[in-house]
């Protein structure tokens, strides 16, 4: 029998990813990421769009012959449509395009947010699959975004909760940069928090009604507890950083979780999975696993690959759009913003 084989294609932020499914089976995810934005601290939109035109053709030949898949193979190319940077979502939406055009095979566009959850339903060759159960709600933290999501099909999803200022990824970042980390902070934040106590400093938690997250008082109050320390000690964050760290982690997983265990509890859901590039984080992951025992919930933490933006989640969500023929017009542009 035909397989159905999706060519996915991920450009909306920094990393240029091509990735093959084949009946739902993951076959390849190359990913080109760039370094050239570290040394300004955050991602440079020109810049990611220029290396964007250079890795898109290289890292989809890779994907291809990863996969030992022939383009004229492919059943159908997924491309992000949004939400991203407009230069870099333009790059992977015109050579998707124009792919899909010279093939002559669908195009189907592809929510960014609604991929990351949908990355639990990647399968890999020789790995038993743990696939969630609808309903379940998924906590997709990010550097953009943190919500909780109600996911009730693979195509009907809402928000019932998210935050109404900073999102997780950016409080993590923020302030590691006020501790002179470099960018992005919340990986360096996670190493230094291994080695440090997470009850050493209290910093304000927000009260806000609903599953609603708000993480710019925790910002403030890190930054005025550091201010006022350093006039002190000026070697107070060198002294104190593994604590610092550890402290500012055990703040944000609390206020992240305390809100998902709400949801759950209230909408009767036991089935909870974690989604997006602060997934990553260890601290969140360990989180998932206790709340999980304590509530008697089945989480789904996501492999280390299918955290950060990738492909594999752009293709998993082309596949099922697939078989529901929901293909796209070749006119149809990229969104910078859009929502579930
Ligand atoms: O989903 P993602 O790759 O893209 C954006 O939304 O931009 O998420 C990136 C975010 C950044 O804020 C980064 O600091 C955070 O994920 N992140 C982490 C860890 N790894 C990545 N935050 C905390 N701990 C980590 N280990």
């Amino acid at each position: 029998m035909k397989r159905t084989i999706i060519l996915g294609i991920e450009s909306s932020c920094d990393d240029t990813s091509a990735a093959v499914i084949a009946d739902g089976v993951l076959l390849s995810n190359v990913t080109a990421t760039q370094a050239i934005h570290e040394s300004y601290g955050g991602v440079v939109p020109e810049l990611a769009s220029r290396a964007h035109q250079q890795n898109i053709i290289p890292v989809v030949h890779a994907a291809l012959t990863q996969a030992n898949v022939t383009k004229e193979e492919l059943s159908a190319i997924a491309f992000t449509r949004g939400p991203g940077l407009m230069g870099s979502l333009l790059v992977g939406t015109s050579f998707a395009k124009a792919f899909a055009m010279a093939l002559n095979i669908p195009l189907i566009d592809v929510n960014h947010l609604q991929a990351h959850v949908l990355a639990h339903f990647i399968k890999e060759q020789g790995v038993e699959p743990h696939l969630p159960q609808f309903p379940f709600l998924c906590l997709l933290v990010s550097g953009g975004n943190s919500q909780i999501i109600q996911v009730d099909k693979f195509d009907s999803m809402k928000v019932i909760g998210q935050t109404i200022d900073d999102a997780a990824g950016e409080a993590f970042d923020k302030c590691a940069k006020v501790m002179g980390l470099p960018y992005p902070g919340g990986p360096y934040v996670d190493k230094f928090a291994k080695e440090g106590n997470p009850k050493a400093f209290q910093f304000n938690k927000p009260h806000i009604q609903g599953y609603d997250y708000s993480f710019s008082g925790l910002k403030t109050s890190f930054l005025y507890t550091l201010r006022d320390a350093i006039k002190e000690n000026p070697n107070f964050v060198e002294e104190n950083k593994n604590d610092l760290c550890a402290s500012l982690q055990a703040t944000i997983i609390d206020i992240l979780m305390v809100k998902l265990q709400k949801a759950a509890h209230d909408l009767k859901i036991t089935q909870i999975a974690l989604a997006g590039g602060v997934s990553a984080n260890s601290g969140l992951r360990q989180a998932f696993v206790d709340y999980g025992k304590r509530n008697k919930w089945e989480v789904y933490i996501p492999k280390f690959a299918f955290t950060t933006d990738n492909a594999a989640m752009v293709a998993i969500t082309g596949y099922y759009k697939y078989l529901e023929n929901d293909f796209c017009s070749i006119s149809l542009p990229p969104y910078a913003r859009v929502t579930l």
